[in-house]
């Protein structure tokens, strides 16, 4: 597939972090404290950790720059001012609300525009939308296209099934439908772009039925990326201008800015109906703070201000949808199966795939990630039956997930292209091994989300015999 080197990294490091890879012994103590659960581990025992791409983005000099230009002034402050200039430039909305994360715009949002009963399409919900929509009384409902169950490849795995939005309005009425979203790109499904046509397709039918659209818009550069590069018509244009081609079609947006907005913390709304925004600042002033800041500090505004305009910049996005692809490349090659094609910000390992000596109740997709820890210091996230089992409240019955994945994401701007390499060479060896690999059992868990504190038991390693 590759016919080029990869890009180069586009920029050169000014300031370091060192970090430390522990003995393997040491890593077998460590994780065996941590009782199996990733998340229990400390920062400082981790080599590489790919545990998310949110918050973890390295900023640029410009960045911490403007951070001292930082205009901590309760009321009014310049560095809002600013803030909302290039929010507004970007994103083609009348008002903007900052909020310190993702999750509490959602917060903010669901509480006022929900009522009990409604329903929320989204081509799929993040966690924390379905979260925040089920916590005010909604019901999420996920209308992913076909494609994105597909072992095919296919250039735009994240759409929403349009045809059953249609039909799903039209069985529920409109009235019942304060909004729909489309997440962008679409994480739970790999972090698949939504084309162009699929967001001018949901928009008109939104038109049609007078319901408000919005984006949830976390990766929004990374999908005007793919739609540069995939969709016909738009290879000469600016990532700029497929933004603001993409927002024109949606009355709103939702962004957790600590994905594209390329910092560490942030958040914001951003939307054109100017009653809906009284409100939603009504509620932000109770439970965030004031509108000029919503949450944040103004240095953090600053840093933000600067981190929308960086992220549209064509060589950072190729560099970075690249990175993935050779990271995923370097996986296929080692033997781990792969969601394919890569999405934007992360390589997903199918563990089911990979172990099928290892049971959905016994958790592989845990045991690929213990293994990349315990082989190479590295740190992934479960997403499969350990994050989404558990047991039926109702029946008793044993739930487990669709797909038992690993999901690798990668920080912005923080490791090089010889780290992938490592990544590549850890894989390698857990493949020669993965006979020898077994699963888990529960030893302690939560009622709910019970993969950040759940307690791990290893099994018996028993080689299975290869006929
Ligand atoms: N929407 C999407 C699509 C997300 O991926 C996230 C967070 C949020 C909203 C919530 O934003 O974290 O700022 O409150 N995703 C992170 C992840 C946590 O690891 O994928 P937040």
């Amino acid at each position: 597939m590759s016919f080029k080197r990869q890009p180069a990294e586009p920029y050169r490091i000014k300031s370091v972090e060192p970090i430390r890879l522990l003995n393997k012994k040491t890593r077998e103590e460590k994780i065996k404290n941590a009782k199996y659960n990733l998340f229990q581990l400390d920062a400082q025992d981790i080599y590489i950790d790919l545990l998310t791409d949110s918050g973890t983005t390295a900023m640029s000099a410009r960045q911490w720059g403007a951070l001292m230009m930082g205009d901590e002034s309760y009321a009014g402050a310049t560095s809002f001012r600013k803030f909302e200039t290039v929010v507004k430039d970007i994103f083609k909305k009348k008002f903007v609300i900052p909020t310190h994360q993702g999750r509490s715009a959602e917060n903010i949002f669901f509480s006022t525009v929900l009522k009990k009963g409604d329903y929320v399409p989204n081509n799929t919900h993040f966690d924390t939308t379905r979260a925040n929509t089920v916590h005010k009384g909604g019901i999420a409902v996920d209308l992913p296209c076909p494609e994105a169950e597909s072992e095919e490849a296919f250039d735009f795995k994240g759409n929403m099934d349009v045809l059953r939005l249609d039909e799903f309005i039209h069985e529920h009425g409109s009235d019942n439908i304060p909004v729909v979203i489309m997440t962008v790109t679409n994480n739970s499904v790999g972090g698949q772009p939504v084309s162009m046509k699929n967001i001018m397709e949901v928009s008109s039918i939104c038109k049609a039925h007078s319901i408000p659209f919005f984006m949830d818009c976390a990766r929004f550069a990374e999908n005007c990326y793919f739609i540069k590069r995939r969709e016909s018509g738009y290879t000469d244009k600016p990532i700029k201008e497929i933004a603001a081609e993409m927002f024109s079609l949606c009355d709103g947006v939702l962004m957790s800015a600590k994905k594209d907005g390329m910092v560490n913390i942030g958040g914001f709304i951003a939307l054109n109906d100017e009653k809906l925004y009284r409100k939603l600042t009504e509620l932000l002033i109770i439970v965030e703070g004031f509108q000029t800041y919503g949450g944040l500090a103004g240095r953090d505004l600053e840093a933000l201000s600067v981190g929308l305009q960086e992220v549209l910049e064509f060589d950072y996005l190729d560099f970075r949808i690249e990175q993935v692809r050779y990271f995923g490349e370097k996986m296929t090659e080692a033997g781990l199966p792969i969601i394919s094609p890569t999405g934007g910000h992360a390589v997903f390992l199918d563990a089911g795939k990979f172990l099928p000596h290892i049971p959905a109740d016994q958790f592989p997709a845990q045991a690929l990630a213990v293994a990349f820890y315990l082989e190479g210091g590295v740190r992934a996230v479960e997403i499969g039956s350990l994050m989404f089992g558990g047991t039926d409240p109702v029946t008793g019955e044993k739930i487990t997930a669709k797909k038992e994945l690993v999901r690798m994401a990668l920080p912005r701007r923080v490791y090089t292209n010889s780290h992938i390499d490592y990544l590549g060479e850890v894989a390698q060896r857990i493949v020669a091994n993965k006979d020898w690999m077994a699963g888990f059992k529960i030893s302690r868990q939560a009622e709910f989300l019970r993969h950040f504190t759940v307690e791990l038991e290893q099994l018996k390693s028993e080689k299975i015999e290869i006929s």
